[in-house]
């Protein structure tokens, strides 16, 4: 069984797939890792993430790099989201997410183009979303929690940033699937977006 989750930044669709891997026993991949891998591997070459050559050439980086604890941070997350916008790039790491998905028993990949793209056959589709302002709020409370001090409304025009390259992008642009189903989290808890998700989950067996 594969579980594709799909959306945008900060909508909860990483902390759903977590618990929507454990609930249901499969291994599980954040795609946007990889990106943030590129972008990381770029920023440490001192490249331009606009330069596709610069981009290709850090796709060729080891698993490890995704245990990094500085793939975490914003200014990663923005570079990801400007190499993510080459095709090249997107082709190299397509076969890496390909071979995941394609693990026997199943798995759970989110990104933004997993339902789409990568994993057009999956059994179950979600689509996670939240309105801007909800999605940047917690991303300002999780930032107030390790003691970052970021204006609500610069974090608001950052994710609003990001969400316009990644749904404008020619190529595998963020977009929910056609037999994708939309899980709006604007109004709701954890414990609550994760139980819909199993819900749907299950409904869509
Ligand atoms: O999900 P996360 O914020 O870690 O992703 C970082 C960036 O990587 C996104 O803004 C997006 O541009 C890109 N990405 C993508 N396709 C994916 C996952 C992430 O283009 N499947």
């Amino acid at each position: 069984m594969i579980i594709a989750v799909d959306g945008p930044t900060a909508s909860g669709k990483g902390t759903i797939s977590k618990a929507l891997a454990a609930h249901f026993g499969l291994p599980h991949l954040d795609t946007g890792l990889l990106y943030r891998a590129v972008g990381r591997q770029v920023a440490l070459n001192d490249g331009d993430p606009d330069d596709a050559a610069d981009a290709l050439a850090a796709c060729d980086f080891p698993d490890s790099l995704l245990a990094d604890p500085a793939l975490r941070s914003e200014e990663t997350g923005g570079l990801a989201s400007r190499v993510s916008v080459h095709p090249a790039v997107r082709q190299a790491l397509y076969e890496r997410q390909r071979a995941f998905a394609r693990q026997p028993g199943g798995a759970v990949l989110d990104g933004r183009d997993i339902g789409t793209v990568i994993a057009p056959d999956a059994e179950v589709k979600l689509f996670v979303t939240a309105s801007v302002q909800a999605r940047a709020m917690r991303r300002w409370l999780e930032m107030r929690d390790r003691e970052l001090d970021l204006e609500l409304r610069e974090i608001e025009a950052d994710i609003a940033a990001r969400d316009k390259r990644d749904i404008e992008r020619k190529d595998a642009p963020l977009r929910a699937a056609a037999d994708a189903f939309i899980l709006d989290t604007s109004g709701l808890g954890k414990e609550a977006a994760i139980a819909a998700a199993i819900e749907a989950v299950e409904q869509a067996l």
